[in-house]
Protein backbone atom coordinates (compact mmCIF):
# COMPACT_ATOMS: atom_id res chain seq x y z
CA UNK A 1 0.00 0.00 0.00
CA UNK A 2 1.50 3.05 -1.02
CA UNK A 3 1.71 6.07 1.37
CA UNK A 4 -0.24 8.64 -0.46
CA UNK A 5 -3.88 6.11 -0.60
CA UNK A 6 -5.72 8.24 1.56
CA UNK A 7 -6.38 6.42 4.56
CA UNK A 8 -9.50 4.28 5.39
CA UNK A 9 -8.78 5.03 9.17
CA UNK A 10 -7.02 7.90 10.94
CA UNK A 11 -6.80 7.72 14.58
CA UNK A 12 -5.29 11.19 16.13
CA UNK A 13 -4.55 11.59 19.88
CA UNK A 14 -6.86 8.97 21.09
CA UNK A 15 -6.99 8.50 24.36
CA UNK A 16 -9.06 6.45 27.30
CA UNK A 17 -9.09 7.19 30.92
CA UNK A 18 -10.62 5.06 33.25
CA UNK A 19 -12.18 6.55 36.42
CA UNK A 20 -11.24 5.00 39.52
CA UNK A 21 -13.86 2.82 41.08
CA UNK A 22 -16.23 5.29 42.96
CA UNK A 23 -13.79 7.87 42.93
CA UNK A 24 -11.29 6.29 45.44
CA UNK A 25 -8.61 4.45 43.16
CA UNK A 26 -6.38 6.70 40.88
CA UNK A 27 -7.99 6.94 37.13
CA UNK A 28 -6.29 4.84 34.44
CA UNK A 29 -4.77 6.28 31.28
CA UNK A 30 -4.95 3.21 29.27
CA UNK A 31 -4.25 4.98 25.94
CA UNK A 32 -2.73 7.98 26.16
CA UNK A 33 -1.99 10.21 22.72
CA UNK A 34 -2.38 7.50 20.28
CA UNK A 35 -2.10 8.23 16.45
CA UNK A 36 -1.96 6.31 13.74
CA UNK A 37 -3.82 5.70 10.23
CA UNK A 38 -4.50 2.73 7.90
CA UNK A 39 -4.86 2.58 4.15
CA UNK A 40 -7.76 0.60 2.21
CA UNK A 41 -6.16 -2.96 2.09
CA UNK A 42 -3.45 -2.55 4.93
CA UNK A 43 -2.52 -4.65 7.65
CA UNK A 44 -1.31 -2.62 10.76
CA UNK A 45 0.06 -4.69 13.77
CA UNK A 46 -0.31 -3.31 16.99
CA UNK A 47 1.83 -4.95 19.70
CA UNK A 48 3.29 -4.52 23.41
CA UNK A 49 2.84 -6.13 26.52
CA UNK A 50 0.02 -7.11 28.59
CA UNK A 51 -2.05 -4.40 29.86
CA UNK A 52 -0.47 -1.49 27.27
CA UNK A 53 -3.48 -0.82 25.87
CA UNK A 54 -4.38 -2.77 22.55
CA UNK A 55 -7.44 -4.07 22.86
CA UNK A 56 -8.56 -0.76 24.58
CA UNK A 57 -7.60 0.82 21.17
CA UNK A 58 -9.30 -1.60 19.06
CA UNK A 59 -12.55 -1.56 21.07
CA UNK A 60 -12.55 2.52 20.74
CA UNK A 61 -11.55 2.55 16.74
CA UNK A 62 -14.95 0.19 16.97
CA UNK A 63 -16.77 2.23 18.85
CA UNK A 64 -17.55 -0.15 21.74
CA UNK A 65 -15.98 2.14 23.29
CA UNK A 66 -16.42 6.20 23.31
CA UNK A 67 -12.58 7.70 23.66
CA UNK A 68 -12.25 10.25 26.24
CA UNK A 69 -10.16 12.59 23.83
CA UNK A 70 -8.53 12.63 20.55
CA UNK A 71 -10.55 11.46 17.20
CA UNK A 72 -11.26 8.47 15.05
CA UNK A 73 -11.60 9.46 11.06
CA UNK A 74 -13.15 6.59 9.62
CA UNK A 75 -13.47 7.22 5.70
CA UNK A 76 -12.91 10.96 5.70
CA UNK A 77 -15.57 10.96 8.73
CA UNK A 78 -14.97 11.87 12.33
CA UNK A 79 -16.68 8.97 14.33
CA UNK A 80 -15.04 9.78 17.69
CA UNK A 81 -18.34 10.86 19.09
CA UNK A 82 -21.80 9.21 16.85
CA UNK A 83 -24.50 8.33 19.27
CA UNK A 84 -25.39 4.10 18.94
CA UNK A 85 -28.29 5.10 16.10
CA UNK A 86 -25.57 7.35 13.98
CA UNK A 87 -23.41 4.33 14.75
CA UNK A 88 -25.35 1.44 13.13
CA UNK A 89 -24.97 1.47 9.51
CA UNK A 90 -20.94 1.63 10.65
CA UNK A 91 -20.89 -1.40 12.51
CA UNK A 92 -21.97 -2.62 8.75
CA UNK A 93 -17.92 -1.77 8.07
CA UNK A 94 -16.01 -1.98 11.12
CA UNK A 95 -16.02 -5.23 12.60
CA UNK A 96 -13.99 -7.10 15.32
CA UNK A 97 -12.81 -10.51 15.69
CA UNK A 98 -11.80 -11.66 19.21
CA UNK A 99 -9.29 -13.64 20.71
CA UNK A 100 -11.62 -16.74 22.74
CA UNK A 101 -14.22 -17.51 19.67
CA UNK A 102 -16.09 -19.57 21.53
CA UNK A 103 -16.93 -17.01 24.34
CA UNK A 104 -17.24 -14.41 21.58
CA UNK A 105 -19.86 -16.49 20.02
CA UNK A 106 -23.56 -17.16 21.17
CA UNK A 107 -23.96 -20.86 22.74
CA UNK A 108 -27.44 -21.27 22.36
CA UNK A 109 -27.48 -20.89 18.65
CA UNK A 110 -26.19 -22.64 15.98
CA UNK A 111 -23.68 -21.96 13.43
CA UNK A 112 -26.22 -20.42 10.10
CA UNK A 113 -27.90 -18.26 13.16
CA UNK A 114 -24.97 -16.69 14.51
CA UNK A 115 -23.75 -15.63 11.15
CA UNK A 116 -26.83 -14.81 9.58
CA UNK A 117 -27.36 -12.44 13.20
CA UNK A 118 -25.92 -9.23 11.89
CA UNK A 119 -27.94 -9.70 8.09
CA UNK A 120 -31.21 -10.19 10.21
CA UNK A 121 -30.95 -7.13 12.63
CA UNK A 122 -30.67 -5.17 9.57
CA UNK A 123 -34.03 -6.18 8.52
CA UNK A 124 -32.95 -8.70 5.83
CA UNK A 125 -35.19 -11.50 4.76
CA UNK A 126 -34.72 -14.86 6.47
CA UNK A 127 -33.90 -17.26 3.38
CA UNK A 128 -31.20 -14.71 1.83
CA UNK A 129 -29.75 -14.51 4.97
CA UNK A 130 -29.64 -17.89 5.11
CA UNK A 131 -28.37 -18.27 1.85
CA UNK A 132 -25.57 -15.78 2.44
CA UNK A 133 -24.42 -17.43 5.86
CA UNK A 134 -23.61 -20.65 3.76
CA UNK A 135 -21.81 -19.03 1.02
CA UNK A 136 -19.66 -17.50 4.17
CA UNK A 137 -19.44 -20.61 5.67
CA UNK A 138 -17.41 -22.01 2.28
CA UNK A 139 -15.79 -19.00 2.24
CA UNK A 140 -14.24 -19.78 5.56
CA UNK A 141 -13.80 -23.10 5.04
CA UNK A 142 -16.28 -24.45 7.06
CA UNK A 143 -18.54 -27.37 5.48
CA UNK A 144 -22.36 -26.89 5.00
CA UNK A 145 -23.35 -29.84 6.96
CA UNK A 146 -22.14 -27.46 10.04
CA UNK A 147 -24.85 -25.11 9.70
CA UNK A 148 -27.22 -26.50 12.19
CA UNK A 149 -24.32 -27.61 14.94
CA UNK A 150 -23.64 -25.24 18.20
CA UNK A 151 -20.10 -23.82 18.70
CA UNK A 152 -19.39 -25.80 21.83
CA UNK A 153 -19.14 -28.69 18.55
CA UNK A 154 -16.36 -27.27 17.54
CA UNK A 155 -12.58 -27.18 17.87
CA UNK A 156 -11.16 -23.21 18.72
CA UNK A 157 -9.81 -22.92 15.28
CA UNK A 158 -13.31 -23.94 13.77
CA UNK A 159 -14.57 -21.73 16.22
CA UNK A 160 -12.91 -18.70 15.07
CA UNK A 161 -13.59 -19.58 11.42
CA UNK A 162 -17.25 -19.05 12.70
CA UNK A 163 -16.52 -15.63 13.97
CA UNK A 164 -14.42 -14.67 11.20
CA UNK A 165 -17.61 -15.59 8.49
CA UNK A 166 -19.81 -13.43 12.00
CA UNK A 167 -17.48 -10.66 11.06
CA UNK A 168 -17.65 -10.85 7.40
CA UNK A 169 -21.83 -11.06 7.29
CA UNK A 170 -22.13 -7.20 6.73
CA UNK A 171 -19.75 -6.48 4.07
CA UNK A 172 -16.86 -4.90 6.28
CA UNK A 173 -13.81 -2.72 4.88
CA UNK A 174 -12.04 -2.93 8.29
CA UNK A 175 -11.33 -5.48 11.16
CA UNK A 176 -9.96 -4.98 14.31
CA UNK A 177 -8.64 -8.63 15.14
CA UNK A 178 -7.62 -8.71 18.84
CA UNK A 179 -5.19 -11.48 19.23
CA UNK A 180 -7.46 -13.70 16.70
CA UNK A 181 -4.62 -16.53 17.48
CA UNK A 182 -3.71 -16.10 20.56
CA UNK A 183 -6.10 -18.63 22.48
CA UNK A 184 -5.64 -21.14 19.69
CA UNK A 185 -3.41 -24.18 19.33
CA UNK A 186 -0.08 -23.60 17.90
CA UNK A 187 -0.60 -26.00 15.11
CA UNK A 188 -3.84 -24.09 13.93
CA UNK A 189 -2.55 -20.72 14.15
CA UNK A 190 -1.41 -21.11 10.83
CA UNK A 191 -4.46 -21.66 8.76
CA UNK A 192 -6.33 -19.15 10.42
CA UNK A 193 -3.62 -16.51 9.77
CA UNK A 194 -3.59 -18.15 5.97
CA UNK A 195 -7.11 -18.13 6.25
CA UNK A 196 -7.37 -14.30 7.35
CA UNK A 197 -4.67 -13.47 4.67
CA UNK A 198 -6.80 -14.90 1.57
CA UNK A 199 -9.67 -13.06 2.88
CA UNK A 200 -7.98 -9.73 2.77
CA UNK A 201 -7.26 -10.45 -0.87
CA UNK A 202 -10.12 -11.46 -2.29
CA UNK A 203 -12.02 -8.55 -0.62
CA UNK A 204 -9.60 -5.64 0.03
CA UNK A 205 -9.97 -6.03 3.57
CA UNK A 206 -7.66 -3.80 6.14
CA UNK A 207 -7.06 -5.19 9.58
CA UNK A 208 -5.66 -3.86 12.69
CA UNK A 209 -3.94 -6.83 13.56
CA UNK A 210 -3.28 -6.93 17.99
CA UNK A 211 -1.07 -9.31 19.09
CA UNK A 212 1.29 -10.35 21.58
CA UNK A 213 2.96 -12.59 19.10
CA UNK A 214 5.55 -11.10 17.10
CA UNK A 215 6.51 -13.77 14.62
CA UNK A 216 2.64 -13.85 14.02
CA UNK A 217 2.96 -10.13 13.53
CA UNK A 218 6.05 -9.96 11.33
CA UNK A 219 4.10 -12.63 9.07
CA UNK A 220 1.03 -11.05 8.55
CA UNK A 221 1.36 -7.34 8.70
CA UNK A 222 2.43 -4.59 6.38
CA UNK A 223 3.62 -1.60 9.06
CA UNK A 224 3.59 -2.37 12.89
CA UNK A 225 3.21 -0.18 15.75
CA UNK A 226 4.47 -0.71 19.51
CA UNK A 227 2.99 0.53 22.44
CA UNK A 228 4.43 0.80 25.98
CA UNK A 229 2.05 2.16 28.83
CA UNK A 230 -1.21 3.31 26.44
CA UNK A 231 1.35 5.49 23.88
CA UNK A 232 3.28 4.07 20.38
CA UNK A 233 6.91 4.29 20.82
CA UNK A 234 7.94 3.53 17.37
CA UNK A 235 5.61 2.79 14.20
CA UNK A 236 7.09 2.26 10.45
CA UNK A 237 6.65 -0.41 7.64
CA UNK A 238 7.54 -4.00 8.88
CA UNK A 239 11.06 -4.73 7.36
CA UNK A 240 12.74 -1.67 8.79
CA UNK A 241 11.02 -1.72 12.59
CA UNK A 242 11.96 -6.07 12.83
CA UNK A 243 15.49 -5.11 10.75
CA UNK A 244 16.74 -2.21 12.83
CA UNK A 245 14.07 -1.34 15.47
CA UNK A 246 15.16 2.03 17.03
CA UNK A 247 13.06 2.04 20.15
CA UNK A 248 14.90 0.77 22.96
CA UNK A 249 11.60 -1.02 24.37
CA UNK A 250 11.44 -2.29 20.69
CA UNK A 251 14.77 -4.08 20.20
CA UNK A 252 14.25 -6.09 24.07
CA UNK A 253 11.10 -7.19 22.74
CA UNK A 254 12.01 -8.30 19.29
CA UNK A 255 15.14 -9.96 20.94
CA UNK A 256 12.95 -12.16 22.95
CA UNK A 257 11.85 -13.44 19.40
CA UNK A 258 13.30 -17.07 18.87
CA UNK A 259 14.71 -17.10 15.54
CA UNK A 260 14.22 -19.93 13.09
CA UNK A 261 17.42 -20.46 11.96
CA UNK A 262 19.35 -22.46 14.56
CA UNK A 263 22.68 -21.26 14.52
CA UNK A 264 21.62 -17.70 14.99
CA UNK A 265 19.52 -18.37 17.79
CA UNK A 266 22.24 -20.09 19.95
CA UNK A 267 24.38 -16.97 19.64
CA UNK A 268 20.65 -14.46 19.61
CA UNK A 269 21.29 -11.60 22.99
CA UNK A 270 18.49 -11.27 24.73
CA UNK A 271 17.84 -7.78 26.34
CA UNK A 272 15.73 -8.97 29.53
CA UNK A 273 14.31 -5.45 31.19
CA UNK A 274 14.34 -5.03 34.30
CA UNK A 275 10.84 -4.75 36.22
CA UNK A 276 7.45 -4.87 35.17
CA UNK A 277 5.80 -2.54 32.85
CA UNK A 278 4.58 0.62 35.99
CA UNK A 279 0.75 0.90 36.40
CA UNK A 280 -1.12 3.17 33.49
CA UNK A 281 -2.80 4.69 36.84
CA UNK A 282 1.26 6.41 37.68
CA UNK A 283 3.01 6.56 34.78
CA UNK A 284 6.62 7.47 35.18
CA UNK A 285 7.28 11.07 34.54
CA UNK A 286 9.01 11.95 31.30
CA UNK A 287 9.62 9.09 29.23
CA UNK A 288 7.73 6.27 30.99
CA UNK A 289 9.90 3.93 29.88
CA UNK A 290 12.92 5.14 31.91
CA UNK A 291 12.68 3.08 34.62
CA UNK A 292 13.62 -0.27 32.52
CA UNK A 293 15.25 1.83 29.81
CA UNK A 294 19.19 0.46 29.26
CA UNK A 295 20.00 3.72 27.69
CA UNK A 296 18.33 6.34 30.34
CA UNK A 297 19.76 9.55 30.51
CA UNK A 298 18.96 12.43 32.99
CA UNK A 299 16.69 14.03 30.36
CA UNK A 300 14.32 10.71 29.81
CA UNK A 301 13.06 11.45 33.34
CA UNK A 302 11.78 14.59 32.74
CA UNK A 303 11.29 15.35 29.42
CA UNK A 304 9.00 13.11 27.49
CA UNK A 305 10.14 12.18 23.99
CA UNK A 306 7.28 12.72 20.97
CA UNK A 307 6.81 10.41 18.55
CA UNK A 308 9.10 11.81 15.07
CA UNK A 309 10.50 10.93 11.89
CA UNK A 310 14.05 9.07 13.45
CA UNK A 311 15.88 8.92 9.92
CA UNK A 312 15.61 11.85 7.27
CA UNK A 313 13.20 10.11 4.01
CA UNK A 314 11.71 7.53 6.47
CA UNK A 315 8.33 7.29 7.41
CA UNK A 316 9.26 5.38 11.00
CA UNK A 317 8.06 6.87 13.78
CA UNK A 318 10.41 7.05 17.19
CA UNK A 319 9.45 8.40 20.61
CA UNK A 320 12.65 8.58 21.91
CA UNK A 321 15.32 11.05 23.18
CA UNK A 322 18.06 8.53 21.79
CA UNK A 323 16.91 6.15 19.17
CA UNK A 324 19.40 3.71 17.64
CA UNK A 325 21.16 4.49 14.22
CA UNK A 326 19.09 2.88 11.60
N1 LIG B 1 -13.08 -1.27 31.66
C1 LIG B 1 -11.96 -0.96 32.28
N2 LIG B 1 -11.95 -0.31 33.46
C2 LIG B 1 -10.79 0.02 34.09
N3 LIG B 1 -9.57 -0.26 33.60
C3 LIG B 1 -9.51 -0.92 32.44
C4 LIG B 1 -10.70 -1.32 31.71
N4 LIG B 1 -10.30 -1.96 30.57
C5 LIG B 1 -8.95 -1.96 30.59
N5 LIG B 1 -8.48 -1.35 31.70
C6 LIG B 1 -7.06 -1.14 32.05
O1 LIG B 1 -6.49 -0.45 30.96
C7 LIG B 1 -5.17 -0.89 30.71
C8 LIG B 1 -5.06 -1.37 29.27
O2 LIG B 1 -5.85 -2.54 29.10
P1 LIG B 1 -5.99 -3.30 27.71
O3 LIG B 1 -6.94 -4.41 27.92
O4 LIG B 1 -6.32 -2.31 26.64
O5 LIG B 1 -4.52 -3.84 27.48
P2 LIG B 1 -3.96 -4.88 26.40
O6 LIG B 1 -2.76 -4.27 25.80
O7 LIG B 1 -5.06 -5.29 25.48
O8 LIG B 1 -3.51 -6.11 27.30
P3 LIG B 1 -3.53 -7.70 26.98
O9 LIG B 1 -2.33 -7.94 26.12
O10 LIG B 1 -3.41 -8.33 28.31
O11 LIG B 1 -4.83 -8.01 26.27
C9 LIG B 1 -4.89 -1.98 31.74
O12 LIG B 1 -4.22 -1.39 32.82
C10 LIG B 1 -6.27 -2.43 32.16
O13 LIG B 1 -6.27 -2.92 33.46
S1 LIG C 1 13.76 8.45 25.82
FE1 LIG C 1 15.39 7.74 27.15
S2 LIG C 1 14.42 6.31 28.57
FE2 LIG C 1 13.00 6.64 26.88
S3 LIG C 1 13.44 4.99 25.51
FE3 LIG C 1 14.69 6.69 24.81
S4 LIG C 1 16.66 6.45 25.84
FE4 LIG C 1 15.19 5.11 26.88
MG1 LIG D 1 -5.95 -7.11 25.05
Amino acid sequence: MTATARPLLSVRDLSMTFRGKRGRAAPVRAVDGVSFDVAPGETLGLVGESGCGKSTTGRMIVRLLEPTAGTITYGGRDISRLGQRALKPLRRELQMVFQDPHSSLNPRRTVARIIADPLLARGGPAAQARERAAELMELVGLIPEHADRYPHEFSGGQAQRIGIARSLATGPRLIVADEPVSALDVSVRAQIVNLMERLQRELGLAYLFIAHDLSVVKRVCDRVAVMYLGRIVEVGAKERVYAAPAHPYTRALLSAVPLPDPVAERTRQRITLPGDPPSPAAPPPGCAFHPRCPKAREVCRTEAPLLRIATPGEAREVACHFPEAA
